[in-house]
């Protein structure tokens, strides 16, 4: 065993100190990870391609030359074009009904403005690529890409020393990305906060791993502790890209009501639905996702008129700070999410405990 199981081949390959990636949205968590020797990527998936140079510009002049990333969405299932307008009215009847009864019945409030989906980069494929461009243009050093295979993009990021990372959540798509020449693979597993599928991440990452070859795998989903971190490798997974970890960290933008739902939440408290997009995510239990658990609810709509139907919900909920009502994507490593803690600290916590496990499994690294 090398001194320092913790230095990883994921360290070598993005410069990184500690093999730990934040997916965060929030720009002062990303910031505070990667000064602090870990990684972070933003997910940009909501933004328009102006925001999305902005916010380059702004984490790049926080982190003296450090690498960071960005993540973005191509759904293969989002339409090729389509105004909000267009697709909204295609939504049926059936299901504005039924989101019209759960609205009323919890007294949901109205959203305080339009809804904004309209620079969802799901929405459709043109707004996605438009995306990817200003990423390109902007050389960001490490590019995801959540739902949808990067494969379209690899060359222009090659072209550009740009790192490619792929999601996945099944192993067979693994199998195609490192075919196609993705640089890393992040195995999600159904723990995942957000979007996954239903393999779990012991069963996935070990099944990645296993086809991998000379590409670094990264775990993702449930992560939470360093014994996470530390079980995570060994199960040949090079690092771990986490979610939930960060978002009720000191200097998460989440709402401090959400922040205050996580610090108690349990793995029972997050459900694995479609109802908010149309495929199956992984989120905080709430009016909306029990209702149509509910034997009187219609199927969900297929992506993106799911989430078309759902946005009056969360927005209502999120605009008027209804703790009740309100949602997060969240994984089933929320247990350990029990403290408000500056990410800084969150990154040093794991990294320390990652070591003592593999101290207590094999004596002292040094
Ligand atoms: C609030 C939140 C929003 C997320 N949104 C996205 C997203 O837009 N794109 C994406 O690739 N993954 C998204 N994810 C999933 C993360 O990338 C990651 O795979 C997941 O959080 C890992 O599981 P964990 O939360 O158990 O660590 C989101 C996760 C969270 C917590």
């Amino acid at each position: 065993m090398p001194k320092d199981p913790l230095r990883t081949k994921l360290c070598d390959l993005l410069g990184i100190e500690y093999p730990v990636i934040a997916f965060t949205h929030c720009k002062d968590v990303a910031v505070a990870v990667i000064n602090a020797g870990g990684f972070a990527v933003l997910g940009e998936a909501m933004h328009t391609p102006e925001e999305i140079g902005a916010d380059i510009a702004w984490i790049r002049e926080r982190v003296e030359g450090r690498p960071y990333g960005v993540d973005l969405l191509l759904p293969a299932s989002a339409p090729p074009s389509g105004s909000l307008d267009d697709l909204q009215a295609k939504i049926p009847v059936s299901h504005r009904d039924f989101a019209r009864r759960i609205k009323d019945k919890y007294d949901v409030p109205d959203p305080k403005g339009p809804v904004a989906l309209h620079t969802w980069g799901g929405l459709n494929q043109e707004l996605a690529r438009a995306q990817f461009e200003v990423v390109l243009d902007e050389r960001v050093p490490v590019i995801a890409s959540g739902l949808g295979s990067p494969a379209f993009l690899l060359d222009a990021a090659h072209e550009r020393d740009m790192v490619v990372l792929g999601l996945v959540g099944k192993a067979r798509q693994a199998k195609r990305q490192i075919e196609a020449g993705v640089d890393v693979i992040v195995a999600q597993g159904y723990d995942a906060a957000g979007h996954t599928g239903s393999t779990g991440t012991f069963s996935i990452v070990a099944e990645v791993a296993a086809i991998a070859g000379d590409t670094p795998v990264v775990a993702a989903g449930g992560v939470t502790t360093g014994r996470h971190l530390a079980a995570a490798l060994c199960l040949g997974a090079s690092g771990v890209w986490t979610g939930t970890l960060w978002l009720a960290s000191r200097e998460s933008d989440v709402d401090m009501v959400v922040k205050e739902r996580l610090l108690t939440a349990t793995a029972d408290d997050t459900t694995h639905s479609k109802c908010i997009s149309g495929m199956t995510m992984r989120v905080l239990k709430c009016p909306w996702t029990e209702e149509w658990a509910g034997p009187e609810a219609p199927d969900p709509l297929s992506p993106p008129y799911q989430m078309l139907l759902s946005a009056d919900y969360i927005q209502g909920a999120n605009d008027h700070h209804r703790g009740d009502l309100m949602t997060e994507a969240a994984g089933q490593g929320v247990g350990f999410v029990t403290s408000m803690k500056p990410a800084r600290q969150i990154l040093f916590d794991v990294v320390e405990e990652a070591l003592d496990t593999f101290e207590g499994l094999v004596g002292d690294l040094t």
